[in-house]
């Protein structure tokens, strides 16, 4: 049986279309099987659902700021749709570690920077302002530390004269889609055996 994957996201999903090509092509051998927005009006809803792959919302404002309950509702999605391997791309929700030691190991990211440096937001802004010659992205495991999980794979990406943020999230993007199917193929070799 191959795992069965789900996939988090929060807005565009382009990094979600390209793992579900991904795995609907030979390099992956994983199956997509829901596409699980916080946002019920993020763009990558309507994307999955062109892909053919459910799509579903939980909004997390409906959950007042109770972490626990939202996770809770997250889980059970997870259970129906019998989920092995989670990956969040581009889901901006902060998850506990109830969570993420309920999924052992089982949960990627993909954070647009070198890891360690620059955890959390405007990673892109912050590497040009400490004057780093690259940028760039990593997969990791998802653990209760914040972008803090064990590194899978990097990629860099030259910071040039003049950038802006913008200009560097849209090269560190294009690095994004190669780099988050290339580990998760790798994951998933690992995860059979
Ligand atoms: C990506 O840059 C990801 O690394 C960051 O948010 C962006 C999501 O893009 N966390 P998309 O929704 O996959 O298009």
């Amino acid at each position: 049986m191959t795992p069965r994957v789900a996939i988090l996201i929060s807005g565009g999903g382009s990094n979600m279309v390209t793992l579900v090509n991904a795995m609907r092509s030979d390099m992956i051998d994983a199956t997509p099987v829901v596409v699980i927005s916080n946002i019920p009006t993020a763009d990558g809803l309507q994307k999955a659902r062109d892909l053919q792959v459910h799509p579903h919302a939980i909004d997390h404002r409906d959950y007042n700021g109770d972490r626990v309950a939202f996770e809770t509702d997250l889980h059970k999605v997870l259970i129906k749709f019998n989920v092995d391997i989670v990956c969040l791309a581009g889901f901006m929700r902060i998850l506990t570690s109830d969570f993420t030691d309920k999924w052992g190991g089982r949960v990627l990211n993909i954070h647009p920077s070198l890891l360690p440096k620059y955890k959390g937001l405007h990673t892109h802004q912050r590497a040009i302002d400490a004057g780093d010659s690259h940028g760039g992205c990593s997969v990791h495991i998802v653990t209760g530390t914040l972008d803090g999980g064990p590194v899978l794979g990097q990629t860099p990406v030259p910071i040039v004269p003049n950038d802006s943020a913008d200009d560097l999230a849209a090269r560190v993007l294009v690095e994004e889609h190669k780099l988050y199917p290339a580990v998760l193929a790798d994951f998933v070799k690992r995860y059979e055996q």
